[in-house]
């Protein structure tokens, strides 16, 4: 693999190779055991020119993980300030001495574009509305580990769909691996495109699912909060109740408390969003394991 800029490079043995060796570096890191060191002496730099939490923090750890230095380019601070080109600032941190590149970006296309720029492998971190291929891996992964098969699961995917990089990974990812995908949401966050599965309401939905994925509203990216919206889209306690016993609730994060999902949702024994998070390291090191070398990790 010389790049991971797309989820829908990948058809369903790469997708489920990535997921086993995933699942198997949360198992080995769970019981303390050592994992090999792919990127000894390598150098992976996060170069986020956009906020986060959990991707950020999960390729620091992941790289660190394999062995590899790390270079973490932080906007705020950084010469892009003073007026440096994204092009600039790309080539300056591959004559650095990066040996991989991670990039999030609010434009769609500028992993690819970078990629082009420094001829150096890179991993999508998230670019615009386009994708985030390793956020579709981490949920793969956990919904693997949760319910041992993915073949058959109906997920629904709820809410600010359009204007979601995630959804945009997932659409891709889950049907490819047997996982029957719905779409819920107001008519105007649904994607355009006859490809993909038909829309229902939520209420209607609810009960025919084993995993409810609610999505933040992007409001970066044009998306408002509205009464209705949180009256129709949000899950509460309440429509949870119409979900059989054994669904489960996922979110990527960041979530807002409170319009697409109630605190006692998002904190109930059904929420798996705790360990989306948790598999977020093992899910990026079989990401950048898989870039390091030719012997096949993928
Ligand atoms: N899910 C996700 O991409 O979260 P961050 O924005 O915190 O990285």
């Amino acid at each position: 693999m010389k790049d991971f800029l797309t989820i829908r490079a990948l058809g369903r043995s790469d997708l489920e190779s990535l997921i086993d060796r995933a699942a198997g570096l949360r198992d080995a890191i769970g019981l303390g055991e050592p994992v090999e060191q792919r990127l000894l002496g390598r150098c992976v730099a996060n170069v986020f020119f956009e906020p986060s939490t959990r991707t950020r923090l999960s390729f620091d750890l992941a790289a660190q993980r394999l062995g590899a230095h790390l270079l973490t380019f932080d906007p705020a601070t950084a010469s892009t300030s003073k007026g440096e080109s994204v092009r600039d600032t790309a080539i300056t941190i591959a004559a650095l001495g990066a040996d991989i590149l991670v990039v999030r970006h609010a434009e769609e296309g500028v992993p690819q574009l970078i990629a082009d720029w420094t001829g150096l492998p890179v991993v999508n971190a998230g670019d615009g509305t386009n994708e985030h291929p390793t956020q579709a891996l981490v949920d793969a992964v956990t919904l693997k580990r949760h319910f041992g098969e993915l073949d058959g699961l109906r997920v629904g995917i709820v809410g600010d769909i359009s204007h979601s990089r995630v959804a945009g990974s997932l659409v891709h990812a889950l049907p490819v691996l047997g996982v029957d995908v719905k779409l819920i949401g107001p008519r105007e966050w649904l994607p355009p495109g006859a490809h993909l599965p038909a829309a229902i309401s939520f209420d209607e939905a609810l009960p025919g699912l084993d995993v409810v994925y609610l999505l933040r509203v992007q409001t970066e990216r044009g998306g408002a909060i509205t009464e209705s919206y949180v009256r129709d889209y949000q899950l509460s306690l309440t429509r949870s109740s119409l979900l059989r016993e054994d669904a489960v609730i996922m979110h990527p994060g960041p979530m807002n408390r409170g319009v697409e999902i109630t605190d006692d949702v998002a904190d109930s024994p059904r929420s798996l969003i705790a360990e989306q998070v948790r598999n977020g390291v093992p899910a990026r090191m079989a990401v950048l394991g898989a870039l390091a070398g030719s012997d096949a990790w993928l």
